[in-house]
Protein backbone atom coordinates (compact mmCIF):
# COMPACT_ATOMS: atom_id res chain seq x y z
CA UNK A 1 0.00 0.00 0.00
CA UNK A 2 1.69 3.36 -1.07
CA UNK A 3 1.81 5.80 1.90
CA UNK A 4 3.64 9.17 0.77
CA UNK A 5 4.99 11.22 3.31
CA UNK A 6 4.90 14.79 3.34
CA UNK A 7 6.10 16.35 -0.25
CA UNK A 8 9.30 16.94 -0.19
CA UNK A 9 10.08 20.74 -1.32
CA UNK A 10 11.73 20.79 -4.93
CA UNK A 11 15.08 22.78 -4.30
CA UNK A 12 14.53 26.45 -4.74
CA UNK A 13 10.67 27.08 -3.62
CA UNK A 14 9.98 28.11 -0.02
CA UNK A 15 6.92 27.81 1.75
CA UNK A 16 4.59 30.87 1.13
CA UNK A 17 1.71 31.20 3.66
CA UNK A 18 -1.75 31.79 2.15
CA UNK A 19 -0.46 31.13 -1.39
CA UNK A 20 -3.34 30.73 -4.09
CA UNK A 21 -2.23 27.62 -6.16
CA UNK A 22 -3.51 27.76 -10.13
CA UNK A 23 -3.84 24.99 -11.93
CA UNK A 24 -3.80 25.84 -15.82
CA UNK A 25 -6.04 23.33 -17.86
CA UNK A 26 -5.58 22.95 -21.74
CA UNK A 27 -4.74 25.74 -23.55
CA UNK A 28 -4.44 27.87 -20.38
CA UNK A 29 -0.61 27.44 -19.80
CA UNK A 30 -0.01 31.13 -21.29
CA UNK A 31 -1.25 32.88 -18.45
CA UNK A 32 1.88 31.35 -16.20
CA UNK A 33 3.76 34.34 -18.35
CA UNK A 34 1.97 36.84 -16.50
CA UNK A 35 3.39 35.30 -13.60
CA UNK A 36 6.47 37.11 -11.67
CA UNK A 37 8.66 34.48 -11.12
CA UNK A 38 11.09 33.67 -8.32
CA UNK A 39 11.25 30.34 -8.98
CA UNK A 40 10.32 27.99 -11.68
CA UNK A 41 10.69 23.83 -11.78
CA UNK A 42 9.89 21.12 -14.51
CA UNK A 43 7.53 18.91 -13.23
CA UNK A 44 9.83 16.28 -14.37
CA UNK A 45 12.97 17.12 -11.63
CA UNK A 46 10.31 17.49 -8.79
CA UNK A 47 11.69 14.18 -7.08
CA UNK A 48 9.01 11.36 -7.06
CA UNK A 49 6.78 13.09 -9.66
CA UNK A 50 6.54 11.18 -12.93
CA UNK A 51 7.23 12.20 -16.50
CA UNK A 52 4.09 14.35 -18.15
CA UNK A 53 2.97 12.42 -21.31
CA UNK A 54 4.10 15.60 -23.23
CA UNK A 55 0.50 15.99 -25.09
CA UNK A 56 0.87 19.13 -27.31
CA UNK A 57 -0.69 21.88 -24.81
CA UNK A 58 0.21 20.23 -21.73
CA UNK A 59 3.51 21.63 -20.90
CA UNK A 60 4.05 20.85 -17.41
CA UNK A 61 6.05 23.08 -14.71
CA UNK A 62 4.99 24.78 -11.87
CA UNK A 63 6.04 28.59 -11.06
CA UNK A 64 6.16 30.05 -7.42
CA UNK A 65 6.07 34.04 -7.63
CA UNK A 66 3.69 36.49 -7.54
CA UNK A 67 0.31 37.34 -10.07
CA UNK A 68 -1.95 40.12 -10.27
CA UNK A 69 -0.37 41.08 -7.14
CA UNK A 70 -1.04 38.15 -4.98
CA UNK A 71 1.09 34.91 -3.72
CA UNK A 72 1.15 32.08 -6.20
CA UNK A 73 1.71 28.64 -6.97
CA UNK A 74 0.90 28.34 -10.94
CA UNK A 75 0.77 24.80 -11.95
CA UNK A 76 1.07 24.77 -15.78
CA UNK A 77 0.11 21.59 -16.84
CA UNK A 78 -1.39 18.57 -14.96
CA UNK A 79 -1.12 14.67 -14.37
CA UNK A 80 -4.69 13.09 -16.07
CA UNK A 81 -6.12 9.49 -15.46
CA UNK A 82 -6.47 9.19 -18.98
CA UNK A 83 -2.73 9.45 -19.51
CA UNK A 84 -2.43 6.44 -17.67
CA UNK A 85 -0.85 7.79 -14.22
CA UNK A 86 -2.34 6.03 -10.91
CA UNK A 87 -4.84 7.56 -8.68
CA UNK A 88 -2.65 8.34 -6.02
CA UNK A 89 -0.05 10.63 -8.74
CA UNK A 90 -2.94 12.77 -9.27
CA UNK A 91 -2.84 13.66 -5.70
CA UNK A 92 0.67 15.31 -6.51
CA UNK A 93 0.06 18.77 -7.31
CA UNK A 94 -2.34 19.48 -4.45
CA UNK A 95 -0.12 17.72 -1.99
CA UNK A 96 2.81 20.41 -3.12
CA UNK A 97 0.36 22.92 -3.15
CA UNK A 98 -0.35 22.25 0.26
CA UNK A 99 3.26 21.75 1.48
CA UNK A 100 4.04 25.06 0.29
CA UNK A 101 1.80 26.76 2.17
CA UNK A 102 -1.62 27.20 -0.07
CA UNK A 103 -4.79 27.95 1.41
CA UNK A 104 -6.58 28.36 -1.81
CA UNK A 105 -6.77 26.15 -4.70
CA UNK A 106 -8.19 27.45 -8.33
CA UNK A 107 -8.62 24.98 -10.59
CA UNK A 108 -9.43 25.54 -14.58
CA UNK A 109 -10.36 23.21 -17.03
CA UNK A 110 -12.12 22.63 -20.96
CA UNK A 111 -15.42 20.73 -20.67
CA UNK A 112 -18.12 20.03 -23.08
CA UNK A 113 -21.04 21.80 -22.59
CA UNK A 114 -23.98 19.68 -21.25
CA UNK A 115 -26.79 22.24 -20.20
CA UNK A 116 -28.66 23.96 -22.81
CA UNK A 117 -26.87 27.28 -23.23
CA UNK A 118 -23.19 26.26 -22.42
CA UNK A 119 -21.69 26.34 -25.87
CA UNK A 120 -17.94 26.75 -27.18
CA UNK A 121 -16.55 30.03 -25.33
CA UNK A 122 -19.40 29.54 -21.86
CA UNK A 123 -17.36 30.53 -18.79
CA UNK A 124 -18.73 28.33 -16.11
CA UNK A 125 -17.76 28.43 -12.31
CA UNK A 126 -18.42 24.96 -10.87
CA UNK A 127 -20.41 24.64 -8.00
CA UNK A 128 -20.10 21.15 -7.84
CA UNK A 129 -18.86 17.51 -9.16
CA UNK A 130 -19.87 14.52 -9.99
CA UNK A 131 -16.89 12.07 -9.67
CA UNK A 132 -17.41 9.65 -12.69
CA UNK A 133 -14.26 8.61 -13.04
CA UNK A 134 -14.56 5.26 -11.63
CA UNK A 135 -11.35 6.08 -9.41
CA UNK A 136 -10.29 8.16 -6.32
CA UNK A 137 -6.78 9.69 -5.40
CA UNK A 138 -7.27 8.86 -2.34
CA UNK A 139 -7.27 5.69 -2.50
CA UNK A 140 -3.76 4.05 -0.87
CA UNK A 141 -3.45 7.74 0.71
CA UNK A 142 -4.47 7.07 4.29
CA UNK A 143 -1.57 7.51 5.79
CA UNK A 144 -1.23 11.15 3.98
CA UNK A 145 -0.13 13.67 6.83
CA UNK A 146 -2.85 16.10 7.68
CA UNK A 147 -5.74 14.99 5.10
CA UNK A 148 -8.60 13.50 6.12
CA UNK A 149 -9.11 9.43 5.22
CA UNK A 150 -13.16 9.77 4.72
CA UNK A 151 -13.04 13.67 3.08
CA UNK A 152 -16.75 15.20 3.42
CA UNK A 153 -16.85 16.29 0.03
CA UNK A 154 -20.00 18.65 0.79
CA UNK A 155 -20.06 22.45 -0.22
CA UNK A 156 -16.59 21.54 -2.40
CA UNK A 157 -16.66 24.52 -4.04
CA UNK A 158 -16.84 27.41 -1.45
CA UNK A 159 -19.98 29.18 -2.27
CA UNK A 160 -18.02 32.66 -1.23
CA UNK A 161 -15.78 32.06 -4.03
CA UNK A 162 -18.65 30.74 -6.41
CA UNK A 163 -20.13 34.32 -6.03
CA UNK A 164 -16.68 35.95 -6.00
CA UNK A 165 -16.39 34.12 -9.28
CA UNK A 166 -19.13 35.47 -10.92
CA UNK A 167 -18.82 38.99 -10.07
CA UNK A 168 -15.14 38.53 -11.27
CA UNK A 169 -17.05 37.65 -14.91
CA UNK A 170 -19.10 40.90 -14.64
CA UNK A 171 -16.03 43.26 -14.08
CA UNK A 172 -14.05 41.54 -16.85
CA UNK A 173 -17.09 41.99 -19.16
CA UNK A 174 -18.18 38.37 -19.30
CA UNK A 175 -21.08 36.23 -18.17
CA UNK A 176 -20.14 32.98 -15.54
CA UNK A 177 -22.45 30.65 -15.10
CA UNK A 178 -23.00 28.43 -12.40
CA UNK A 179 -22.81 24.57 -13.20
CA UNK A 180 -21.99 20.97 -11.98
CA UNK A 181 -18.89 19.59 -13.79
CA UNK A 182 -18.62 15.57 -14.32
CA UNK A 183 -15.24 13.65 -14.39
CA UNK A 184 -15.22 11.17 -17.08
CA UNK A 185 -12.12 9.03 -17.24
CA UNK A 186 -11.65 9.26 -21.03
CA UNK A 187 -9.73 9.72 -23.26
CA UNK A 188 -12.53 8.76 -25.57
CA UNK A 189 -15.08 10.73 -25.83
CA UNK A 190 -18.43 10.89 -24.81
CA UNK A 191 -21.87 8.21 -26.80
CA UNK A 192 -25.00 10.53 -26.84
CA UNK A 193 -26.58 7.95 -24.16
CA UNK A 194 -23.51 9.06 -21.95
CA UNK A 195 -24.28 12.46 -22.18
CA UNK A 196 -27.62 11.97 -21.52
CA UNK A 197 -27.12 9.64 -18.52
CA UNK A 198 -24.31 12.70 -17.34
CA UNK A 199 -27.64 14.76 -17.69
CA UNK A 200 -29.78 12.96 -15.43
CA UNK A 201 -26.96 12.41 -12.85
CA UNK A 202 -26.70 16.47 -12.62
CA UNK A 203 -24.41 17.24 -14.85
CA UNK A 204 -24.08 20.89 -16.64
CA UNK A 205 -20.70 19.98 -18.29
CA UNK A 206 -17.97 17.11 -18.64
CA UNK A 207 -14.09 16.90 -18.75
CA UNK A 208 -11.73 14.49 -18.04
CA UNK A 209 -9.77 15.90 -15.24
CA UNK A 210 -10.02 18.34 -11.90
CA UNK A 211 -12.46 16.35 -9.80
CA UNK A 212 -9.02 14.36 -8.58
CA UNK A 213 -7.41 17.58 -7.33
CA UNK A 214 -10.46 19.15 -5.72
CA UNK A 215 -10.66 15.82 -3.72
CA UNK A 216 -7.06 16.19 -2.67
CA UNK A 217 -7.50 19.20 -1.83
CA UNK A 218 -10.36 19.43 0.14
CA UNK A 219 -9.16 16.30 2.22
CA UNK A 220 -6.25 18.88 3.07
CA UNK A 221 -8.30 21.75 4.46
CA UNK A 222 -7.79 23.57 1.35
CA UNK A 223 -10.36 26.34 -0.30
CA UNK A 224 -11.45 25.78 -3.74
CA UNK A 225 -12.57 27.56 -6.46
CA UNK A 226 -13.01 26.34 -10.11
CA UNK A 227 -13.75 27.46 -13.77
CA UNK A 228 -14.39 25.82 -16.75
CA UNK A 229 -14.14 27.29 -20.00
CA UNK A 230 -16.46 24.81 -22.46
CA UNK A 231 -14.95 24.03 -25.73
CA UNK A 232 -17.52 22.13 -27.36
CA UNK A 233 -21.09 20.67 -26.82
CA UNK A 234 -20.66 17.39 -25.20
CA UNK A 235 -21.08 14.36 -27.16
CA UNK A 236 -20.78 16.42 -30.78
CA UNK A 237 -19.15 14.53 -33.51
CA UNK A 238 -16.88 17.49 -33.54
CA UNK A 239 -15.24 16.69 -29.82
CA UNK A 240 -11.61 16.66 -30.63
CA UNK A 241 -8.86 17.37 -28.50
CA UNK A 242 -6.90 19.61 -31.17
CA UNK A 243 -10.54 21.96 -31.00
CA UNK A 244 -10.60 21.51 -27.24
CA UNK A 245 -6.64 22.98 -27.16
CA UNK A 246 -7.59 25.60 -30.04
CA UNK A 247 -10.70 26.96 -27.79
CA UNK A 248 -8.68 26.90 -24.66
CA UNK A 249 -5.67 28.70 -26.22
CA UNK A 250 -8.24 31.57 -28.34
CA UNK A 251 -9.76 32.20 -24.74
CA UNK A 252 -7.09 32.02 -22.58
CA UNK A 253 -7.08 36.12 -22.52
CA UNK A 254 -10.82 35.74 -21.53
CA UNK A 255 -9.77 33.29 -18.95
CA UNK A 256 -7.20 35.30 -17.55
CA UNK A 257 -9.25 38.87 -17.15
CA UNK A 258 -11.98 36.86 -15.18
CA UNK A 259 -8.60 35.03 -12.96
CA UNK A 260 -6.99 38.80 -12.69
CA UNK A 261 -10.88 40.32 -11.42
CA UNK A 262 -11.17 37.18 -9.14
CA UNK A 263 -7.79 37.60 -7.38
CA UNK A 264 -8.96 41.38 -6.62
CA UNK A 265 -11.37 40.02 -4.56
CA UNK A 266 -9.85 37.38 -2.75
CA UNK A 267 -9.49 38.17 0.97
N1 LIG B 1 -15.88 15.62 -22.88
C1 LIG B 1 -14.90 15.34 -21.99
N2 LIG B 1 -13.89 16.16 -21.78
C2 LIG B 1 -13.84 17.31 -22.44
C3 LIG B 1 -14.83 17.65 -23.38
C4 LIG B 1 -15.91 16.76 -23.59
O1 LIG B 1 -16.82 17.00 -24.40
N3 LIG B 1 -14.49 18.87 -23.88
C5 LIG B 1 -13.33 19.24 -23.26
N4 LIG B 1 -12.94 18.30 -22.40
Amino acid sequence: MPSPSRPKLPPGLKPAPGSIALILGSGFGDIERQCKAAARVDYADIAGWPRPSGLPGHKCRLTQGRLWGRKVLVFRGRYHAYEGFAPRQLALIPQLAHALGATTVIVTNAAGGIRPGLNAGSLMAITDHVNAMGINPLVGLQRLPGAARFAPMAGAYDPTLVSALVKAGKSAGETVAMGVYAAVLGPSFETAAEVRALKAMGADAVGMSTVPEVIVARALGLRVCGLSLITNRAGSSDDSHEGTLKQGTDNAGRVANVLRELFGLLA
